[in-house]
């Protein structure tokens, strides 16, 4: 069972395993993570074996303003799915966020590292963690960062629509992390459905590492080879700091009122060992993204 099946990873999830396992989703029309009471009513019915919980309120600017909400939906729901799925023997798979660290650290964050969030987006996420652990050490809870993909416009999508509609183009370049692509989460995670399988915290990201600037530049220059028209090829570079500043509707969801980790780059080597594998790097997984859902050639 895939919840949050109408979100940008949940929608890449039901997409991959629809034709290799039996697999159903449930978005949040169907399913409300913040009432309790509905999730142990339309969960607890079901017969499975594992839970992949996709579901989250991700808008990091309105978590800050709605803290009880935040923690409702980010941290409460997901501790009731961790019940319901040790009741029933099942596992639980649990997205988090690299946004639970506070970005001091100028390497690779791992499992070990200290979580210290600096917004209510990462308290609430961070909670939501430590509740799954606490009801069931053998639940995995997966942290990602920069999602991508085709089932939902994010960071890269609004940059090639501002590229394809304005002759200036800017993104922050000093917040580093690495863009990571729904579909590759979608083909890793199968190693990690069995219930007696690898439990507590994973860190997957695509490899490397950037800031949005460069990653905005990157998927800029992919457009260029692969034949998409823009009016501007060059990306300009913006500081963290001035994001709190901007003119209402400048970007994505601009002026920020919540803190942002300067640096949130993911370590995936737990996952390398388990995995036997490398993410691939994240400029490949880009280049793919663009190619198949803006090239025309
Ligand atoms: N996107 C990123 O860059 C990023 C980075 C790091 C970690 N993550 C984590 O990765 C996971 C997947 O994120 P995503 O990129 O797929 O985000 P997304 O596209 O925003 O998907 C989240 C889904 O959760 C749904 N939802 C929100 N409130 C709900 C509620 N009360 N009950 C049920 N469903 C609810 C949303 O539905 P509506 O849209 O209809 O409200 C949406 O379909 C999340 O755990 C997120 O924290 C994401």
């Amino acid at each position: 069972m895939i919840i949050g099946a109408g979100g940008r990873l949940g929608s890449a999830l039901i997409g991959q395993y629809r034709d290799e396992f039996s697999v159903a989703g449930l978005n949040h029309a169907a399913l409300d993570l913040g009432d309790a009471r509905q999730l142990r009513d339309k969960i607890g019915a079901l017969d499975v074996d594992l839970v992949i919980n996709c579901a989250a309120l991700t808008n990091v600017d309105y978590c800050e303003t709605h803290r009880e909400e935040a923690f409702r939906i980010n941290a409460e729901g997901p501790r009731v799915l961790a019940e319901i799925c040790r009741d029933k023997n099942a596992k639980l798979i649990h997205f988090s966020t690299d946004y639970v660290f506070n970005g001091e650290k100028r390497e690779p964050y791992t499992e070990e590292d200290a979580a210290r969030p600096i917004s209510v987006y990462g308290e609430s996420k961070r909670a939501g963690e430590e509740n799954v652990l606490a009801v069931q050490d053998r639940h995995l809870v997966i942290r990602v960062s920069w999602v991508f993909g085709p089932d939902r416009a994010s960071f890269v999508d609004n940059i090639i629509k501002r590229a394809q509609e304005n002759e200036e183009v800017d993104a922050v370049a000093d917040k580093f992390s690495t863009p990571t692509y729904t579909r590759d989460i979608a083909k890793i995670l199968p190693k990690f459905f069995d219930v007696d399988g690898e439990g507590g915290i994973l860190h997957f990201a695509n490899a490397g590492e950037c800031s949005w600037r460069e990653y905005a530049q990157w998927a800029l220059d992919c457009c260029q080879a692969f034949g998409v028209a823009l009016k501007t090829k060059t990306v300009g570079a913006l500081k963290l700091e001035d994001m709190a500043r901007l003119p209402q509707g400048y970007g994505a969801r601009a002026p920020w009122v919540a803190r942002r980790p300067a640096y949130s780059v993911l370590s995936s080597a737990r996952y390398t060992k388990l995995a036997g594998n490398s993410p691939r790097a994240w400029r490949d997984a880009v280049a793919d993204y663009i190619k198949c859902f803006y090239s025309k050639k």
